[in-house]
């Protein structure tokens, strides 16, 4: 009866760039056509790192779902809720946790990289080294058959399907055991060339107005061997064209070639084509997350409709648990 589940949960960032765009975007909306899917805002994994940092959090949620909803996640298809609206995912955090070894946690290399890289924070607390406690009740509550994960979270699913079968163990068959969906993300390049990221301050949000993307796309990094005008250039070494191409039609795209080749056009020119091709692709989702805008209690209704459906459901596998586990 479950096997059709997906979960799937972001950490609200806030407003989305087109890395999301062409990553988990373009992946949850395919998978929303043929699974039932929970799509939530991870709140509560937010507080892991941001704990002294929380009063954004709110107004990210919100901005981060309306990213969602302009882009086609549809709330007649998919439960699209918020953690911390569901408690129940703190309930089955605290039982989990009981039966969850310190040494899989400690050993999990994302933990100690994260660590690391974040060494200005103080993340030596119990919720971060539990984060993928979490992460597993997040997604054995739904009795979640598949999980959408990039690369980067395949440990943590790792740990997810031990917890689960620990618990089957334990007290008797309740979880199915969780399948990554290996999701392919292609990597997109911010203004800079470096990975498109908000913290990098390189990105393309999808809110911003086509005057903000064009202003963009005429910054971005270009062939770089390319001095002048008159010296022959390379698509395949210009950051601009690395990320716009995707919007060129064939035939603009073989133009460009040819006359980058052939130094018969200059990049501003040439970024000027680009940047409207993206922007022209761009209007859909800009207008429908006008329309959103202009509803100022749209994403507030929708959470909450999503987060009565998913507690509903939380509330019958809690009941499983409690029955399983006797207490
Ligand atoms: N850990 C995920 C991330 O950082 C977010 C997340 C939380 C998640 N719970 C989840 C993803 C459950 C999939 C399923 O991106
Ligand atoms: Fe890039 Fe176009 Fe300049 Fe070639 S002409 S380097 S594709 S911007």
């Amino acid at each position: 009866m479950h096997n059709r589940r997906v979960v799937s949960g972001m950490r609200p960032t806030g407003k989305l760039h087109l890395g999301h765009f062409h990553g988990v975007l373009a992946n949850w909306l395919q998978l929303q056509q043929e699974y039932d899917c929970f799509f939530f805002a991870a709140d509560w994994h937010s507080l892991t790192t941001e704990y002294n940092n929380t009063e954004g959090i709110a107004d990210s949620i919100r901005d981060m779902v309306l990213d969602w909803l302009a882009f086609g996640i549809d709330p007649q298809q998919s439960v699209i809720f918020c953690q911390s609206a569901v408690p129940q995912h703190a309930e089955l955090n605290l039982i989990l946790s009981m039966i969850t070894p310190v040494s899989w946690l400690e050993r999990n290399p994302t933990y100690k990289e994260m660590q690391e890289n974040l060494a200005a924070k103080d993340l030596s607390t119990f919720g971060f080294l539990g984060y993928p406690v979490l992460m597993a009740a997040d997604i054995i509550l739904y009795k979640s058959a598949r999980v959408p994960v990039g690369h980067d979270q395949l440990p943590h699913l790792e740990i997810t399907r031990e917890i689960a079968r620990r618990f089957n163990y334990l007290y008797g068959e309740v979880f199915p055991e969780p399948e990554a969906l290996l999701t392919e993300s292609p990597k997109v390049l911010g203004l800079d060339g470096r990975k498109m990221s908000k913290s990098y301050g390189n990105a393309i949000f999808l809110s911003e107005s086509a005057d903000e993307t064009r202003k963009k796309v005429m910054s971005m990094v270009t062939d770089t061997q390319r001095v002048r005008k008159s010296d022959p250039g390379d698509p395949e070494r210009c950051v601009a064209y690395s990320l716009n191409n995707t919007y060129l039609s064939n035939d603009q795209k073989e133009e460009i070639g040819v006359a980058c080749r052939g130094a018969q056009i200059g990049c501003v020119e040439c970024k000027k084509i680009q940047a409207e091709a993206l922007v022209t692709a761009l209007e859909p989702f800009r207008c429908r997350r006008d329309e959103l805008t202009s509803n100022p209690t749209m994403v507030d209704d929708i959470l909450a409709d999503g987060s009565r459906r998913a507690a509903l459901s939380a509330a019958e596998t809690m009941q499983q648990v409690r029955g399983a586990i006797r207490v």
